[in-house]
């Protein structure tokens, strides 16, 4: 791998940042301004001052301010600005001038910070740049800074973390994904239009109904070949994502924190530092994107990326708030028996709650239901060889709780407004260090009293009234310093409890994110854990974000008495992170054999699924043969999927990928050895493979033997 590297600087006039397989290129422009002169293939060494200048702009013409690097509200500007404030007086319009480069270098790491600040008001933007030796992402992110001791406070309202401009390209389409509750991570591709296309979340957690990220591509690009630049925000709250296409022909992606309408007061002596905004280019297709993403997932953001993740069992889908000592015990002795790792006991453990009436926010044991005590249970689930693991939704109060009672004023609100309840719960104001020292003591003595493992850490509403009284002018900081908040907590709890790990779940896939998997080991994707439509929401999901976060469980969602409808299930959930969430106590002895088969099949494969490289080498999911492969070291293994005995003809074979085309593998089940030359051209044969009849569905593996 080539090394990443910063060259040129300020005497240049010209910035040239490459990761092993990219370049990203600014300059100043004649007029002064810092523009984008490249973003893709890695040049070479002095390559970058030949890119020549600017595009000029005609009079009468948009001016391109989309090639900036954060385009500013202000000037002959009217494009979507990445920056907009208003100075003191009402003064808008931004002028802003290069003042300094710093560059640095770490091992396997490369930074440039570029600080730009305003002509006449107090005001320093540092445009910041990370590039590393491992991977193609290149990371950016912004810090504003009133740079005056005293006087009035400069309005901030909108600080996009960065504006990425695509290359010339004969057509711009788009890949994100979009969806709803149990229907999260819907991949759509489609032709940029001309103007703003948006998305955002307005909901204060990064949203079921789109995800902070964008792929653009010239409409060619498939999963194994052609250019795809994409973008990815790593913030967990509300965002907003525009991508800008030109007539004039050309499209950049503006992203940051925040939704339209906010604005944060930042006072003399403060700043402000956006979530980093990442950008990836490949010359490999959408596969090859997606495998970078993956890479840096588990190389920079996840905090245990190595460790393969426990067969986990979660009361939900069997009891939903029905959980209590004798119940769930026996389920746990069932888990354990069909080898399961992790015991997870989901809502309804606590105070009140019974229902979604009451009781959040009173996080201790139910003594109905648990005279014991959780950590009786805790023992137990220890003696049968398993880690113990909670749900807990700290970041919500039902109104009908002690917790309420006491603090009316904890939760979002405004004077004069209703309190909207969502689920019949109101949203804690985690931007209060009150709420968080509150939340921080009892999940702290919570996870050491109960000897607790692990955390389901669920959030099951959008803001509503987010108001914070206290704070007058300035409370829309709330939209920021709530998802800051929330990170604290977690990251508190985890250095208290190193071994402590998190779910991150918000009503199912509602808070997936790379801020939000800095700090956390896996996610519940969805709520849907219906297989067949599982499989579009991970094929989704897998765009951006690796295996190894993907929680998957096999549930009595459609309970079916078809064994090889529920060994499809299975196949889908081992594509991920196996769970099993089903009625144990209520299944006969065949689906407790089918369970423990498949558990220990998962076990000998899952260190390939959740670390390898992924190669989406079939149909996309719904139709056809769909197929996935896990690519790590000398071994393979491959999930194929035929919901349906279609009266066309299905393909026979499958296409492995990423093998090297001179060795020999085989397949350790039948015996079968192919040079994987033969596997990746000719394909691997698998009708012989799949039972007849709808459901179809197998595991096939392949090692290398020489
Ligand atoms: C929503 C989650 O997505 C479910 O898995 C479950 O934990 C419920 N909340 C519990 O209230």
């Amino acid at each position: 791998m080539t090394a990443s590297a910063i060259t040129g600087g300020f005497a240049e006039g010209l910035w040239c940042l490459s990761t092993p397989n990219s370049s990203y290129v600014l300059a100043i422009a004649a007029d002064g301004r810092l523009v984008q002169l490249h973003w893709g293939a890695r040049l070479s060494p002095g390559d970058g001052s030949r890119l020549g200048e600017a595009a000029a702009v005609p009079p009468y013409q948009l001016p391109l301010e989309s090639q900036e690097p954060l385009p500013v509200d202000g000037g002959l500007r009217w494009g979507p600005p990445s920056l907009q404030i208003a100075f003191p007086g009402g003064v808008r319009s931004l002028e802003l001038k290069l003042v300094d480069d710093v560059a640095a270098a770490a091992p396997g790491t490369h930074r440039l910070d570029l600080v730009l600040a305003d002509t006449h008001f107090p005001l320093q933007v540092v445009l910041h740049h990370r590039v590393r030796d491992d991977s193609d992402v290149i990371e950016r992110w912004v810090t504003l800074r009133h740079t005056a001791d005293s006087g009035e406070p400069l309005r901030i309202i909108r600080a996009d973390s960065g504006n990425w401009l695509i290359p010339q390209l004969g057509d711009y389409r788009y890949s994100v994904v979009s969806g709803g509750y149990y229907a999260e991570g819907q991949l759509r591709r489609g032709r940029l239009p001309d103007g703003e296309y948006r998305l955002t979340s307005r909901t204060g957690i990064t949203a079921h109904h789109a995800n902070p990220w964008m792929m653009i591509d010239d409409g060619t690009a498939t999963e194994a070949h052609g250019p795809v630049w994409s973008v990815a925000l790593a913030w967990s709250g509300s965002w907003r994502l525009t991508a800008h296409r030109h007539f004039q022909g050309r499209a950049a992606v503006s992203a940051g924190f925040g939704h339209d309408g906010l604005s944060w007061p930042l006072d003399p002596g403060a700043e402000l530092t956006t979530p980093p905004i990442l950008g990836l280019y490949t010359d490999g297709g959408f596969g090859a994107a997606s495998r970078g993403w993956h890479q840096y997932a588990r190389a920079h953001v996840l905090p245990h990326p190595g460790e393969d993740r426990p067969v986990l069992y979660n009361s939900w889908e069997a009891v939903e708030f029905n959980v209590d000592e004798t119940a769930q015990l026996d389920l746990a002795r069932r888990a354990a028996d069909i080898g399961v790792e992790l015991f997870v006991i989901d809502d309804g453990w606590f105070s009140t709650r019974t229902s979604d009436r009451s009781g959040l926010g009173d996080w201790w044991p139910n003594p109905g239901r648990f005279p014991n005590g959780l950590a009786t249970v805790a023992r137990h689930v220890h003696q049968l060889g398993m880690r113990f693991g909670v749900w807990v939704e700290p970041e919500m109060v039902n109104p009908d709780s002690e917790l309420y009672r006491a603090y009316p004023d904890w939760v979002m609100h405004f004077p004069h407004r209703r309190r909207d309840e969502l689920r019949r719960q109101l949203v804690l104001n985690f931007a209060r260090a009150d709420v968080r020292a509150w939340a921080i003591d009892w999940l702290d003595r919570f996870v050491t009293d109960n000897d607790v493992d692990y955390l389901k850490w669920d959030m099951n509403r959008g803001f509503s009234q987010a108001g914070w009284p206290e704070r007058g002018d300035a409370q829309d900081w709330l939209w920021i310093d709530h998802t800051r908040g929330v990170y604290e907590v977690i990251d508190q709890l985890r250095a208290r409890h190193p071994a402590l790990r998190i779910e991150s779940c918000a009503g199912g896939g509602g808070r997936l994110d790379f801020g939000i998997l800095a700090r956390t080991d896996q996610v519940w994707p969805s709520d849907n854990t219906d297989a067949y439509q599982r499989q579009s929401i991970q094929h989704g999901l897998s765009q951006l974000y690796p295996a190894t976060v993907m929680s998957a469980w096999v549930t009595d969602k459609p309970y079916s008495r078809d064994e090889q409808r529920n060994q499809y299930a299975y196949h889908v959930a081992m594509a991920g992170v196996l769970g099993i969430g089903s009625n144990l106590s209520a299944w006969t002895d065949g689906r407790h054999e089918q369970a423990r088969r498949n558990i220990a099949l998962y076990k000998q494969i899952r260190a390939i699924v959740q670390r390898g490289a992924q190669y989406r080498v079939g149909d996309p999911p719904g139709a056809g043969l769909t197929a996935i492969q896990y690519l790590l070291g000398d071994e393979t293994v491959v999930f194929v999927y035929r919901p349906r005995a279609e009266v066309t003809p299905d393909p026979d074979t499958v296409r492995l990928a990423g093998l090297d085309p001179n060795a020999t593998y085989t397949d350790p089940d039948t015996g079968t050895v192919a040079l994987g030359r033969t596997l990746m051209s000719a394909g691997l044969p698998v009708c012989s493979r799949l039972p007849a009849g709808d459901w179809a569905s197998a595991v096939i593996r392949f090692n290398r033997t020489g």
